[in-house]
């Protein structure tokens, strides 16, 4: 292997995180909170157009802070999409809910509304309305936010957005993550831009950030000396990584233009050939392409998705499998499931390619000459 790695989603930096990151040095606002805290809420909020934006050190932990704020509790259903990272539904399990998973559909690979109104319906059945609803927009697509609406609103269940990945996608005009009670958003560093570690907990209702803001940092209430009345957590960001996102806030549209050129370049390249297809992009909005996603047909490639991973991987090019689904996972295998098959076909036959926003086009050439070699 003499060939330099290439790499599956790698953080790239833009040019201006270093002075931000200076200049939070020389104010000396080192721990925790700071100005550039603040200016990267206010920066977030005006890009996505939510009134109101927390920074946190994860996504995971914005999505458990909604679910305390919320007061889900032990045995409260919490219904979430079953093809999707860990930390978007571990927040549940903190919580001692009853997590329960909901199947995909094919034409976005995201929460299916069909699916979902099926098991709202089996939850009121059982006389428990569930107490959130979590969809993933996944590798950069919003689901169907009007369709989930439809089913949520009525019955007053709040939809909290897992849009972690999807920052910089739109759903009918609207930034992604808009529209639910609350959305979250990752800054982990293979996301579409990072501040190597990180989250923001957005929402147009000031309660919700007000309480989330304070259980974010120990519930603190506001006295001189540190007084509780409830339990709170250690998960705010610092001074000196939200310097690092407000740089990355600024090149974020550049970054978005360039993962659809690459997707595009993908889709170019090896669409024609009969065993690969893609991730759909569903025409109600418009992805941010944070990882381009193919399927392999085992029948007519020969060979399975894990193969052209260990071939690439032979050519150090790293990618890797869809999201295993939650209701697949063992420490899952207790939880209700609504459908599956979907979700299950996608596993078996889905594939992550090398999508960072600095791949050369001689890199994507590699990547598209290996997947040839052995599918075609
Ligand atoms: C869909 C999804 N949800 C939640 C998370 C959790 O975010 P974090 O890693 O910042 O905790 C991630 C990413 O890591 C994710 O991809």
């Amino acid at each position: 292997m003499s060939e330099s790695r290439i790499f599956l989603s790698p953080p790239q930096m833009g040019g201006e995180e270093l002075e931000l990151v200076r200049q939070a040095f020389e104010s000396n606002y080192i721990a925790p909170l700071g100005p550039m805290v603040d200016g990267f809420e206010q920066d977030f909020s005006d890009y996505t157009g939510f009134e109101h934006c927390l920074a946190l050190s994860s996504g995971t932990a914005a999505m458990h802070l909604v679910l305390r704020h919320l007061g889900v509790g032990e045995g409260d259903v919490v219904l979430a999409s079953s093809f999707t990272f860990i930390g978007s539904v571990s927040p549940a399990v903190f919580q001692n809910a009853d997590l329960r998973f909901v199947d995909c559909c094919p034409e976005s690979w995201n929460i299916d509304p069909i699916r979902l109104a099926e098991a709202v319906q089996e939850c009121l059945s059982e006389g428990k309305t569930p107490k959130a609803v979590i969809p993933t927009d996944l590798y950069g697509q919003c689901s169907d936010y009007d369709a989930i609406h439809e089913i949520c609103d009525p019955l007053g269940i709040p939809v909290i957005i897992d849009a972690a990945e999807a920052l910089g996608a739109s759903y009918k005009g609207r930034h992604a993550g808009n529209g639910g009670r609350a959305a979250i958003f990752s800054f982990n560093g293979n996301k579409i831009i990072t501040t190597s570690g990180g989250g923001m907990l957005a929402s147009d209702d000031a309660e919700l950030i007000t309480h989330a803001r304070k259980l974010s940092t120990q519930a603190r209430e506001n006295f001189p000396h540190y007084e509780h009345i409830e339990v709170g957590y250690n998960y705010r960001m610092s001074n000196i990584l939200a310097a690092i996102g407000r740089g990355q806030l600024g090149i974020l549209n550049e970054r978005v233009a360039r993962k659809k050129a690459i997707f595009e370049h993908y889709r170019f390249e090896l669409e024609g050939l009969p065993s690969i297809s893609f991730m759909p992009v569903a025409d109600y909005g418009t992805a941010n392409y944070w990882l381009t996603c193919i399927l392999v047909d085992p029948d007519v490639a020969g060979i399975s998705y894990e193969q052209v991973r260990l071939a690439l991987e032979a050519e150090n090019i790293e990618s890797r499998p869809v999201w295993k689904p939650m209701h697949l996972q063992p420490v899952f295998q207790h939880c209700k499931m609504y459908g599956g098959q979907v979700s299950e076909f996608l596993f078996s036959r889905g594939l992550c390619l090398p999508s960072g926003g600095a791949l050369s086009d001689l890199q994507l050439s590699r990547v598209i000459e290996t997947v040839r070699n052995v599918t075609a």
